[in-house]
């Protein structure tokens, strides 16, 4: 990646994957992304904060090469996956004299997971600094954005925020900036949903503790940076906030088209009642998209066949990260069909303990759904009707 300035002296000097399509081997990434590293020279210091994925070392050092960087005084792991901290060995490397400096959990985890030896390291604690002589750069602990050990780097003089994972993207784009604010936002609530999202209360807390900081400009290891922060900012604080919408999200499976009829059946019923809703056929769909889709979604309808007594694997899949992405969601319900019996309904409903969801009436079909199974759809819809203006979000008519 070229070195983009964002100050003097403030260089990004990260990378762009534009290639990579799925990270942890679990997400995919339509749009790519970029490992975000930030040369930061005070008049007596020079600080590197986070680096590189492994795989894109060479980038980083061409970078450090061409800004002919004599010294580096301390490299900051904001957290420690390898995305970010990968590269830090190599840097420790090149320049003997420099200091990892992080808080006591992100040393240790580096130091499992690295093998970077302890004396390599300055440990700091929340609201520590160190200076770059004309710059400070200060710590705030800010734990489970999603590791146990992130922490965010403010830098004091010129009131940069280096979040890292925090209120990024995996978008790569040669824009410096988040110029195209619909295509940021949409990557950067995927990236919430997929990364973040189970930890909503601790970020809650985090962006409670930023007010305290006067900040014009956000950072992260992901995607653009912002200069226009308040745009980010209003972003998470919609997506940490406890408000759910007006519409149902349906992971759905079919196998022999019976599931399928219920799901088309249901989807015009609650259309006929002005609640927004999205079906995600299992076999086609995006996990990322089904994930984003529950960022603020109210209900959540899982629909699924009968196969080996339980349900259909694809909704296993769906039902277990929906589970353990801890969305807000408030209410939700299972449909579908099977062939001699079997335990698909408790199977699914089991999986869903860590949602605080309200379970409303199932509808399960043996075999194709007959005329009263429409009924039972049309009831279900109803009653999601009936939720969503107790809690609000649908105004009770003449209201
Ligand atoms: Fe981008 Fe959690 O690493």
């Amino acid at each position: 990646m070229a070195i983009r300035e964002l100050k003097p002296d403030i260089h990004a000097i990260g990378a762009i994957d534009w290639d990579r399509r799925l990270f942890d081997e679990l997400i995919p990434l339509p749009d790519g992304t970029t490992y975000n590293a930030y040369l930061i020279r005070g008049s007596e210091k020079t600080a590197l904060i986070d680096t590189v994925d492994p795989t894109k070392e060479h980038e980083l050092f061409d970078n450090i090469k061409k800004l002919r960087v004599e010294k580096i005084d301390y490299v900051i792991p904001n957290h420690a996956e390898q995305d970010h901290s990968g590269t830090i060995p190599k840097i420790l490397e090149q320049y003997p004299d420099a200091k990892a400096v992080t808080n006591s959990k992100c040393k240790s985890m580096l130091i499992d997971h690295l093998l970077i030896p302890e004396k390599r390291f300055a440990e700091v604690n929340d609201r520590d600094t160190i200076s770059l002589g004309n710059r400070t750069l200060e710590f705030i602990i800010a734990p489970w954005v999603h590791w146990p050990e992130t922490m965010l780097t403010y830098l004091r003089e010129d009131k940069i925020l280096f979040p890292c994972d925090l209120f990024g993207s995996h978008l790569a784009r040669s824009d410096l900036y988040a110029v195209d604010e619909a295509k940021v936002y949409e990557s950067a609530k995927r990236y919430y949903a997929e990364i973040m999202m189970p930890f909503r209360n601790n970020i809650k807390k985090h962006m409670e503790k930023l007010k305290q900081y006067d900040i014009e400009m956000i950072a992260p290891s992901h995607g653009p940076i912002h200069n226009k922060p308040e745009f980010i900012l209003n972003a998470y604080a919609e997506w940490i906030s406890d408000d759910v919408k007006n519409e149902v999200v349906i992971p759905y499976v079919s196998m022999h088209g019976s599931t399928d009829k219920m799901v088309g059946y249901f989807v015009d019923a609650l259309m006929r009642r002005n609640i927004a809703t999205k079906p995600f056929n299992l076999t086609k769909t995006d996990i990322g998209e089904l994930a984003m889709s529950l960022v603020d979604t109210a209900t959540i309808v899982i629909a699924t066949p009968t196969v080996l007594v339980g349900p259909h694997p694809a909704a296993v899949y769906a039902t277990y990260l929906a589970n353990a992405l801890r969305p807000k969601t408030k209410f939700a319900s299972v449909i579908g069909s099977y062939g001699w019996g079997g335990k698909m309904l408790e199977t699914i409903t089991g999986m869903l303990g860590n949602l605080k969801v309200e379970l409303l009436s199932p509808v399960i079909v043996k075999g194709h759904p007959k005329k009263q199974d429409f009924a039972s759809l049309e009831k279900l819809a109803e009653e999601i009707l009936a939720k969503h203006k107790e809690i609000g979000i649908i105004q009770p008519e003449g209201g």
